[in-house]
């Protein structure tokens, strides 16, 4: 499923408040400000697992070691930089193995491939549309895809300030 939202900015947001997430959030420390940002406006904490030098993305050994289930972290979000996917096979089984949710921030990354498989099809990931990006929009723009239906409907609800689908769609003026 596909989400257009206003920017990567709020795709990031819109996804950790889909998500519920109110303890720490696990990211990269080498990133846009947005992604640690955009932890905080939704009340949550970021917490910060340090990057790989070859890549510069979220190293999944730091990861391991900074992440139990008897720590308050419930969800990690990787960075894919400059066109290049973290590390996403051992960060998504992390994640599995210690019942915490993933978000991907790909605003830099579209249409890269990890695996063979496309980003943004892995899981629920949030890509940019900032003019300086690969696929510039005027002014901004962003987009969250994502594998699940229940938080695909209340990204959708929160995007539009509460208002359903089912209702936005019986109004004539749309
Ligand atoms: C890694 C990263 N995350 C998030 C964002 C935020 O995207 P936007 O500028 O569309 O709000 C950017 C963009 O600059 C980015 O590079």
């Amino acid at each position: 499923m596909l989400i257009g939202v206003a920017s990567g900015t709020d795709a990031l947001l819109l996804a950790v408040r889909g998500y519920d997430l109110t303890g720490c959030v696990l990211t990269s420390p080498f990133t846009f400000f947005a992604t640690a940002g955009a932890i905080h406006n939704a009340r949550a904490t970021p917490k910060f697992a340090d990057i790989e030098h070859e890549t510069f993305n979220i190293d999944h050994t730091k990861i391991q070691e900074t992440i139990s289930k008897e720590t308050d972290i419930n969800a990690i979000i990787p960075v894919h930089l400059f066109g290049k996917p973290a590390e996403m096979d051992s960060i998504y089984e992390i994640a599995k193995d210690n019942d915490v949710a993933v978000i991907e921030d790909a605003a830099q990354t579209l249409c890269a491939e990890y695996n063979g498989k496309k980003i943004g099809s892995l899981g629920t990931t949030c890509f940019s549309f900032f003019p300086s990006k690969n696929l510039g929009g005027f002014g901004d723009g962003g987009m969250i895809t994502t594998n699940d239906d229940d938080i695909a409907e209340k990204i959708r609800i929160l995007r539009i300030q509460g208002v359903t689908p089912q209702v936005l769609s019986s109004c004539n003026w749309i």
